[in-house]
């Protein structure tokens, strides 16, 4: 499988490449960044380590012909939020920039199926425009969505309770921004639901909003992120290329489920070779739904505001 990463030369887009390094779950990356230079740099960087990783092919350029005959873009390129700037608020600076990047995508030949994997924030709504630019069908357009805040969430959760992060189950869902809605009567640790401590949802409270704020905290300390959101493009990408139909909280165009439509946002959803194989349906609560509801609308009222 061969998957271009546009914004390769970038924090997140270099933290994806090198994870899909160690994933060796793809043939081929082009690295395509405005900055020929830091592309040029990051290609040449990770065919350094081929020989102790895997068998892969790179190639960079600022310029969109060598994204030909690829099977997944992944769009990372984008201007990085401030510490003090909510993600929405980000809108305004990136729409422009990403529809010139839909636009250079319109000139190229992808492969039969591609996909399109947004990360670029506000990532809900640069799906949305992604899913309706006909590049490619809106099934096949996914956004990272909260894939990301779900990994967060685990982990910090696993430190709080003493446990591993892989046996902590919990998922966030909605908006990957401040409507973000974690589902905690689900929720599990190491098998046991979170449910069945005593006051649960106040216990988790601080967890939960160090989680909604990770983001902003890790920007004020380095720069931006770049670790957990390079592992979190891998998870997805890998789904697509292995066609494993894991079930990944990414965004895609909503069509009805738990009566949410005509936005893009983050429910569990069955990743495949062809993007969006099923959306499924969580349980969740009253509080979790309204939640979910409010997330809906926000996103709404901002796609609103630039179309
Ligand atoms: N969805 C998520 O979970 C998540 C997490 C972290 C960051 N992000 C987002 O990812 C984006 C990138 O963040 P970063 O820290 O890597 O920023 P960065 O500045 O390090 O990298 C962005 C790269 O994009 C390139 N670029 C800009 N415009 C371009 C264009 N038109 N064509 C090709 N390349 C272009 C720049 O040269 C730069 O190398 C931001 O929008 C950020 O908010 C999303």
């Amino acid at each position: 499988m061969k998957v271009s990463i546009i914004g390769g030369g970038g924090r997140v887009g270099s933290d994806a490449a090198y994870a899909l390094q160690f994933g060796g779950v793809v043939r081929e990356m082009a690295l395509v960044d405005m900055n020929g230079d830091m592309a040029a740099g990051e290609a040449l960087d990770l065919r350094h380590g081929a020989s102790l990783t895997c068998n892969q092919t790179f190639t960079s350029s600022d310029d969109y012909g060598i994204v030909d005959g690829s099977d997944c873009v992944v769009i990372t390129a984008g201007l990085r939020r401030r510490p003090d700037e909510t993600r929405l608020e980000l809108v305004n600076r990136n729409v422009s920039l990403f529809k010139g990047i839909l636009e250079h995508l319109k000139g190229v030949k992808l492969n039969d199926g591609a996909t399109i994997v947004v990360v670029s924030n506000p990532v809900d709504i640069l799906t949305h425009l992604a899913a309706q630019a006909d590049i490619v069908p809106q099934s096949q357009v996914l956004g990272l969505g909260t894939v990301l805040d779900t990994c967060r969430f685990r982990s910090l959760l696993a430190d709080h309770f003493k446990l591993n992060a892989t046996d902590v189950k919990a998922l966030i869902l909605g908006e990957h921004g401040d409507s973000m809605v974690p589902i905690l009567s689900s929720a599990t640790l190491g098998g046991v639901p979170l449910s069945s401590i005593p006051n649960y949802e106040a216990e988790i409270q601080e967890v939960f909003e160090f989680t909604r704020k990770s983001g902003a905290e890790v920007i004020r300390l380095k720069g931006g992120a770049g670790r957990a959101v390079g592992v979190s493009i891998k998870e997805v990408v890998e789904s697509i290329s292995l066609n494993t139909e894991k079930v990944l909280p990414v965004s895609s165009w909503q069509k009805g489920t738990l009566g949410i439509s005509d936005i893009s946002l983050s429910l569990p959803t069955k990743v495949g070779r062809k993007g969006v194989v099923q959306v499924i349906e969580p349980v969740v609560n009253d509080m979790e739904r309204e939640g979910l509801h409010k997330s809906a609308k926000s996103l709404k009222d901002v796609l609103a505001q630039i179309s």
